[in-house]
């Protein structure tokens, strides 16, 4: 099977990543039976000052019409306001209805702090919560200076479908610590839903309830996740205090967007930390960091937050055995600890990283 997948480096470090991401497509072994083919696109800042679009419509059409996936790298934003610029990954997410965004976080080896593995996924929605933004601001009476509100919109659908999403997730980590064992084969199937249905009695109650509801269907019960549900503030100190007790959380667009960059934290550096944006029948593989120009151009960033995303991508589209080899070769090269790029302590470059991980698969 040919794979065609979008390449949209964006700016910075992302023109440095992002072919890591197709070379590691590449040397997968040809015993997989995959093949893939590669098409370009432009998007991002640079983008924008060149044409005056950061997100240029050739772009979503080729996504669309001929892509079974992509890889984004990041994007710089403008320092000052921008007249005409808006974030081409927002718009992405928007036109290919990509309403998920997941983000694993795994350490690399215990530390004192946090002795037990950590090996969590976040689910946050993506359409609607208080980012549909509908802002909007007025006098208040009296001429008591000014007054702004936001809506925060949450619906029965997109709570179903990010809850199943987080269920059918739940179930296949389960299936991949069973058939690889070892120390994670004893930790429990679980999808903790985040609300503050305790205040948010309407929305987030709303939130909770449809969750709830969509992982109560009988194939999740059936493959052992367990519901648990935790009020977004207490799961802030939990999740920092004992992360290793989480396995699946699924959360509104607002809490997760808080809760996985949080959550990344907890890892060490952003250069290891991968996302996807996840819709019906198509996925972006997003590193979580950002175009960093602070070190773009001297060939140094980790490439692994790419890499992994890569394997986030191919579990989406499917090819979850094609994922588990590159997850294990990345793992296998951290864990040896001899090629690790600058932000890792180490002095490899990108491309030894790379390579080694290459050589592991
Ligand atoms: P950043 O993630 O680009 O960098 C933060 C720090 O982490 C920097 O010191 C950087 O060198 C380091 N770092 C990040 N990724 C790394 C990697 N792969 N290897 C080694 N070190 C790495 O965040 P920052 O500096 O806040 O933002 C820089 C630009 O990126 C801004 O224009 C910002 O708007 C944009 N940005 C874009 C994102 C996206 O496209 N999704 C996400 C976050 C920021
Ligand atoms: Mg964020």
């Amino acid at each position: 099977r040919t794979l065609r997948i979008g390449l949209i480096p964006g700016d910075g470090i992302g023109r440095e990543v992002i072919p890591a991401g197709r070379r590691i497509l590449e040397a997968l072994p040809t015993s997989l039976g995959l093949k893939f083919s590669f098409v370009d696109l432009d998007a991002g800042f640079e983008t924008f000052k060149r044409t005056g679009v950061a997100l240029p419509e050739k772009t979503v059409e080729t996504l669309k019409q001929e892509c079974d996936g992509a890889l984004f790298g990041a994007v710089s934003s403008p320092t000052t306001p921008t007249k005409g610029y808006s974030s081409p990954i927002v718009a992405l997410r928007k036109r290919l209805d990509l309403y998920a965004n997941v983000r694993p976080v795994k350490s690399v080896a215990p530390t004192p702090a946090f002795p037990d593995p950590i090996d969590l996924v976040i689910v946050r929605e993506n359409t609607e919560d208080l980012y549909v933004k509908e802002e909007r601001t007025y006098d208040a009476p009296n001429g008591q200076g000014k007054i702004a509100e936001a809506i925060k919109r949450i619906s029965e659908r997109a709570s179903s479908r990010i809850a199943t999403m987080a269920g059918e997730i739940a179930v296949r980590r389960q299936r991949v610590r069973e058939t690889t064992g070892g120390d994670a084969a004893g930790k429990k199937s679980m999808v903790t839903i985040t609300h503050k249905s305790n205040v948010l009695s309407q929305t987030d109650g709303l939130f909770r309830a449809t969750a709830r509801a969509a992982l109560e269907q009988a194939r999740f019960r059936d493959a052992g996740v367990a519901i648990d549900e935790q009020i977004v503030d207490s799961m802030v100190y939990k999740l920092f205090r004992q992360p290793a007790d989480y396995d699946v959380i699924v959360a509104p667009n607002l809490y997760g967007d808080i809760l996985s960059d949080g959550a990344a934290a907890l890892v060490g550096s952003l250069g290891l930390v991968p996302s996807a944006n996840v819709g019906d029948g198509f996925a972006i593989g997003e590193p979580c960091h950002g175009s960093a120009p602070d070190i773009q151009g001297r060939g140094i960033a980790n490439p692994i937050a790419t890499l992994r995303s890569v394997g986030l991508m191919l579990e989406f589209l499917g090819q979850e055995e094609a994922a588990a080899r590159i997850y294990k070769a990345v793992d296998a090269n951290l864990a040896e600890g001899r090629l690790l790029s600058p932000d890792m302590g180490g002095q490899a470059r990108t491309d030894e990283v790379v390579e080694d991980i290459i050589r592991r698969l």
